[in-house]
């Protein structure tokens, strides 16, 4: 697949809808999509759609100001299930894809369902896996998944008790969704206390774990009840701070490949730690049907599975989803079908041998609340090979872009190798402006460092 700029991008879908006007009669050639959310995840998705011949059209809702250069923007809450299935109907929607976390967990993955058409996103009962931590870690444990050892709590209270046997270091996790932001490796049981008293861990049930120590990795995978076809492996970089230290983020940046995982050995793995969670929720009659993401560590014992996400990553998707190669549309399709192993049986899954790097630009005060409101300049000016995927974006009543979120915009640069790549995302992270801006400097550094 060629790489098409940004521009391209964009100039291609618009030529696209004209050459096919009227796009959205029923019957009309190309794909009709739908993608539901609005950050650089799902600018992500849409970039890729936007690459593959066989799309016609993308609505997103809620979007960003991003995203409204190449496709519809529907302005409005993603979560309107009466809504939706109207649109679906009115649009001609062929297939839809969720991209967030909450709106799987609503089970508007569900609601789409319903309407007859293909959808990639998992029911509400199969993403428990990533809204319920104890419910990941019995299924774990249940389907034989190397993971860290652990306790559930019904609350911080009785987590504290238990203190007295786990002492630190400890890992504690809210139990329920937290935006990447309900974790913390304690290292002292100071350090803990503290967590549990402080949210999300103090609301809700709690997990203590095990700390694990070695690299970690993002594998994404298709799954289809027990057809599971691996995404080319990433890194995710999560803490605020440089040399990973500070709070949990939903993610600072990221990369694809790495020699972590390896691409050639990115199925393998799936096999081990995503087949056996797929068929053992096909076996309790909730099958999964979407994409399954494994937050992995290679200890020296082998693979341990930290958590699993119900959804692409983000930032994993902005560096992994430009690695696939083929009809990005019509995979999704057969996915959101249930045809996803005659699909890949007729056309192998293959990654592009070209590096991708994510840094994020980030609004002042994330993780906690973000600064939103600045108006952001320099989009303009990126070097050749660099994307600026828009997460945390609007347009104001005077059509500037401006920050509205907390991770603002993703540089995503692309080259031959991961050092050339990490050098232009980082030359045109220093040309988008704005107040308080922040990024990590540190993004694929490690890996450059020894490869
Ligand atoms: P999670 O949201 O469960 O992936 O956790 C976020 C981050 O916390 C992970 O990417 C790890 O860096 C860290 N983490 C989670 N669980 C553990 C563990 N058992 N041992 C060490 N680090 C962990
Ligand atoms: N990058 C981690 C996540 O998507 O949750």
């Amino acid at each position: 697949m060629s790489i098409l700029r940004g521009e391209q991008v964009h100039q291609k879908i618009w030529e696209q809808r004209k050459q096919r006007s009227p796009g959205r009669s029923a019957g009309a050639p190309g794909l009709n999509c739908l993608v539901l959310g609005g950050g650089g995840r799902e600018y992500a998705i849409c970039w890729r759609l936007a690459n593959c011949s066989s799309v016609s059209t993308i609505d997103v809702m809620p979007g960003n100001a991003g995203l409204g250069l190449f496709t519809r923007v529907i302005d409005r809450r993603a979560d309107d299930a009466h809504w939706l299935q109207q649109h679906v109907l009115a649009s001609h929607i062929d297939l839809a894809i969720v991209g967030t976390d909450e709106l799987i967990a609503a089970g508007i993955g569900d609601v789409l369902r319903r309407s007859g058409i293909a959808v990639v996103g998992a029911s509400r009962e199969a993403s428990k896996i990533e809204w319920s931590k104890s419910f990941a870690k019995e299924l774990m444990d249940e389907a034989g998944v190397p993971t860290a050892k652990w306790e559930s709590f019904p609350d911080a209270a009785a987590a504290g008790e238990a203190l007295e046997r786990w002492d630190a270091p400890v890992v504690v996790k809210a139990d329920g969704l937290a935006l990447g932001k309900g974790v913390t490796v304690a290292q002292t049981r100071d350090a803990a206390v503290e967590a549990l008293a402080s949210p999300p861990a103090n609301s809700g049930r709690v997990l203590l774990e095990e700390v694990l120590k070695g690299e970690e990795a993002s594998l994404q995978a298709l799954v289809d009840g027990e057809t599971v076809v691996a995404l080319p492996p990433a890194r995710d970089h999560k803490r605020v701070g440089e040399g990973e230290t500070g709070a949990n983020t939903g993610g600072m940046g990221a990369f694809s490949p790495t020699a972590v995982l390896p691409d050639d050995q990115a199925q393998a793995v799936a096999d081990a730690v995503i087949a056996p969670i797929a068929k053992a929720l096909a076996r309790r009659g909730t099958p999964y049907r979407g994409v399954l993401y494994a937050g992995l560590m290679k200890t020296k014992d082998g693979w341990r599975v930290l958590e699993y996400n119900a959804r692409f990553g983000d930032p994993e998707a902005e560096v992994t989803l430009p690695r696939i190669e083929g009809d990005f549309a019509k995979l999704m399709k057969a996915l959101g079908d249930g045809r996803l192993a005659e699909y890949v049986a007729e056309n192998p899954m293959r990654f592009s041998r070209r590096a991708f790097v994510d840094v994020v630009l980030c609004a002042e005060n994330y993780p906690a609340s973000p600064k939103i409101g600045m108006r952001i300049e320099g989009l303009d000016r990126l070097p050749e090979g660099v994307f600026a995927f828009h997460g945390g974006t609007k347009r104001d009543a005077a059509g500037n872009v401006t920050v509205n979120g907390g991770r603002v915009i993703h540089v995503v640069a692309s080259a031959e190798t991961l050092a050339q790549a990490r050098e232009l995302a980082y030359v045109a992270a220093e040309r988008v402006a704005y107040e308080g801006k922040f990024y990590r400097s540190d993004i694929a550094g490690q890996e450059v460092a020894v490869a």
